[in-house]
């Protein structure tokens, strides 16, 4: 690592840069499938629409781009017998989304590639003993099937043939899906990067939480990111006259559901940095005068750790049997999603440090160190590369909302502290 810093690009450049990265994450929010709020989802028409974007601006830069057997969008610079570093986030959305979470990476590495890449004098290259290579991943929240990190887990070769039969809420099928968006899911696998092919995997993102918002700090170096596991829990019970039915002679479901939620929150909060969520509940028949005979939850828990975020699975599951058994009502999960714990590289968290310090006046404490607690595409690439993550302030810590936020300011220190990363790896000695 050297401490003299790489980057060249003047301040007026870096500032050029953000106000871009802005002005397209305000032009990617406009692609949505709801009017008057965001949302986009994998293999729909809006999926198509920014991949479309955004392959134009990897053009405008001279990258070469393809849309691979996934449905992710990529852009490259650089020789191509030469392994590639990727950079990238992704352009999907959860439900009434805010406009950076994924999208404000995959556009600040494509101003890490106008700053870095090189005239050949009839078009660009990227200098480096690496080609660049952004990623825009199509699929990363899971809002549409459930299973999260469809896109990047294609890249790793990690695709699971069951997960074809996964349906959406309208029941058309993953398989139909990539069929409708003009993939052939008989070629998933050519989506693949093989390890030798792969340099490593940076990553900027916003926090998703408060931390560097309440600890005044701009940027941060991520040192994990948490494991996740998904869950669809139903709960059967009897439904029955609302008004006919005894206290005695009711197996009301949503109560029994709702006694579940509280036991997540219990058993979740007892533990050092595991946290669930019960973020979608329903209730069947849904009708005013009728007892709820089935409900359906969602189930979302991660943890620093995977041996935490299963023992809190364990407990639950043991909660659930007591309170469903003392309600006289029946429960069952199916796993949808799975992720381990993923750590980010020595090397590229000390990458990213440099390239921290290198855009903030000097300082005599490093930069803050912090863990993930929110999913990303490198928990998937993990499987065969190297990864690192540089974080963003979230001014009030919002994400999965509108209100989600970034400066101006932060994205200019974020374009220079990656692109000094890139740097930093291509001095290492190999
Ligand atoms: C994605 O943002 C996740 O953490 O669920
Ligand atoms: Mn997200
Ligand atoms: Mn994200």
């Amino acid at each position: 690592m050297t401490s003299r810093p790489l980057v060249q690009a003047t301040p007026g450049d870096i500032a050029a840069a953000a106000r871009r990265v802005m002005a397209r994450c305000d032009e990617l929010a406009r692609v949505s499938a709801a009017p008057g709020r965001i949302e986009r989802v994998y293999l729909s028409p809006e999926h198509a629409r920014v991949n479309r974007l955004a392959a134009e601006w990897m053009r405008e830069l001279g990258m070469r781009t393809w849309q691979d057997a996934a449905g992710n969008q990529v852009g490259r610079l650089g020789a191509a017998e030469k392994p590639a570093l990727l950079l990238g986030s992704h352009l999907d959305t959860v439900l009434d989304a805010g406009r950076y979470d994924g999208i404000v990476g995959v556009l600040m590495a494509l101003e890490v590639v106008r700053l870095l890449r090189v005239p050949t004098g009839d078009g660009w290259t990227c200098g480096l003993p690496f080609a660049l290579e952004v990623v825009a991943f199509s699929d990363e929240e899971g809002t549409r099937f459930g299973k999260a990190l469809l896109g990047s887990s294609a890249v790793a070769g990690s695709w699971d043939d069951a997960w074809w039969a996964l349906q959406d809420a309208d029941g058309v099928s993953l398989r139909q899906a990539f069929l409708e968006f003009g993939l052939d899911p008989g070629r998933i696998d050519e989506a693949a990067r093989r390890p030798g092919e792969v340099v490593g995997y940076l990553e900027a993102h916003i926090e998703q939480g408060p931390e560097l918002d309440r600890a005044a700090e701009p940027l941060a170096v991520v040192s994990s990111i948490a494991s996740a596991r998904r869950f669809q829990v139903v709960v059967e019970g009897e439904a029955r006259h609302a008004g006919g039915t005894p206290y005695d002679m009711r197996h009301d479901a949503l109560l029994g559901a709702s006694e579940a939620a509280l036991a997540v929150e219990r058993l979740c909060s007892a533990e050092h940095h595991v946290i669930g969520t019960v973020g979608r509940f329903e209730a069947f028949p849904g009708a005013v005068n009728v007892i709820p005979g089935e409900v359906r939850f969602s189930l979302d828990l991660r943890g620093e750790f995977d041996g935490e975020r299963d023992r809190v699975w364990l407990a639950l599951a043991r909660d659930l049997d007591e309170i469903m058994g003392r309600r006289g009502l029946r429960w069952s999960a199916r796993e949808v999603h799975s992720a381990p714990a993923v750590f980010c590289a020595p090397l590229l968290q000390d990458v990213v440090a440099a390239g921290i310090r290198s855009t903030l006046p000097p300082r005599s404490e490093a930069p803050p160190v912090i863990f993930s607690r929110a999913g990303h595409d490198g928990m998937a690439l993990g499987a065969i590369t190297d990864v690192g993550m540089l974080f963003l302030r979230n001014p009030g810590g919002i994400s999965h909302h509108p209100d989600e936020g970034v400066s101006t300011g932060d994205v200019a220190h974020g374009i220079r502290a990656l692109a000094e990363s890139v740097l930093q790896i291509a001095a290492e000695p190999r």
